[in-house]
């Protein structure tokens, strides 16, 4: 079980101290699915960096985060070393960045799976292969014999999604797995990693731009917006009912069914700075549905069926 409590995060400059991350919340299964979603800018990354326990240096950092009972935000950096050995696997945006261009693949698998596992040499190497396999290469020995520059964005991801789950991790954190892949490719990797999660049974993050992805890949769905979860909920409820007025524009764009224009619909307005000072709703200026007492108060957190919704509407 992974548990997300009261996370916030906030820098100090000259001119004061600014939330980037307040108070979120929320718990995630072993075995399922959490897409978090929002505009660029949100502070997604944030929230997963911190759930990596890479934040914990920063100090405004606030809440826990907890990982099959252990306290990531509390670790010293040996413990956070055993936790992403054992327990947290990371799959990144781009693969191919997070591999050394002058190694062949399988020697830097053979090196994560021997520092992830206690298997030794050849066995490493036997490791290595299987998982290739079970990734759906059909010749992984000629894969491991490669460089990634010799590999496509999509075979890459693989073995990035390989080094994430060798060691049988209890949370698997992907932050925009595929927003470099073409479509077909997209939902292949996407598979895969789903494919993987039903063997191992890890719970999943999944963050993602892509509503089509989120919506069709997870189990619940926690929307973003000014550093806020300002809904979760069931992802089949979140789009047949979307709650918060940013829920519903967002849906809106993805099924189109504004269809004002061409068969388009966009939200209008920019979100607020992090910059900028703002007691109410942080999306008041772009939200069709705003009351009064949005510019001046913020919302709090409610229940609405079986999630939460941030909005004066509840
Ligand atoms: N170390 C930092 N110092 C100051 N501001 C930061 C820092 N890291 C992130 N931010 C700011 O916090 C906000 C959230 O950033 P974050 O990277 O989490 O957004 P995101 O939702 O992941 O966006 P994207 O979809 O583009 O990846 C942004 O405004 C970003 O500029
Ligand atoms: S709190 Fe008000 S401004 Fe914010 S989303 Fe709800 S209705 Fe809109
Ligand atoms: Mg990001």
């Amino acid at each position: 079980m992974t548990k997300v409590d009261g996370l916030s995060i906030s820098i100090k400059n000259k001119k004061g101290t600014w939330s980037l991350v307040r108070d979120v919340s929320f718990s995630l299964e072993r075995g399922r699915t959490l897409a978090i979603v929002g505009e660029s800018g949100s502070g997604k990354s944030l929230i997963t960096s911190a759930i990596l326990g890479m934040l914990n240096h920063l100090e405004g950092l606030e809440g826990s985060v907890e990982v099959c009972g252990r306290d990531v935000l509390k670790a010293s950096s040996r413990e956070l070393r055993t936790l992403r050995r054992n327990l947290i696997g990371y799959i990144p945006q781009n693969p191919r960045e997070s591999l050394t261009p002058t190694l062949k693949v399988g020697s830097q698998l053979v090196e994560v799976i021997a520092a992830k596992t206690d298997r030794k040499g050849r066995e490493c190497r036997l490791v290595a292969e299987s998982l290739l396999s079970s990734l759906g290469f059909s010749g992984p020995e000629r894969i491991l014999s490669m460089y990634p520059h010799q590999l496509s964005g999509g075979m890459c991801q693989r073995v990035a999604i390989a080094m994430a789950v060798v060691s049988r991790p209890a949370l698997v954190v992907a932050d925009e797995p595929t927003s470099s892949l073409d479509p077909l490719t997209k939902h292949k990797i996407m598979e895969v990693i789903k494919g993987i999660q039903a063997e191992q049974g890890f719970g999943l993050i999944l963050v993602t731009h892509d509503l089509d992805l989120a919506f069709s890949s997870s189990d619940q769905v926690a929307v973003v917006y000014g550093g806020r979860l300002v809904e979760t909920g069931a992802a089949e409820e979140l789009l047949l009912r979307p709650g918060h007025p940013y829920t519903s524009d967002l849906v809106r764009c993805f099924t189109r069914s504004g269809a004002e224009k061409g068969g388009s619909y966009y939200i209008p307005g920019e979100p607020l700075s992090i910059y900028t000072s703002f007691p109410g709703c942080r999306y008041f200026n772009r939200c069709r549905q705003r009351l009064e007492i949005c510019e001046t108060k913020e919302p709090a957190c409610v229940r609405r069926d079986r999630g939460r919704v941030a909005c004066w509407l509840y």
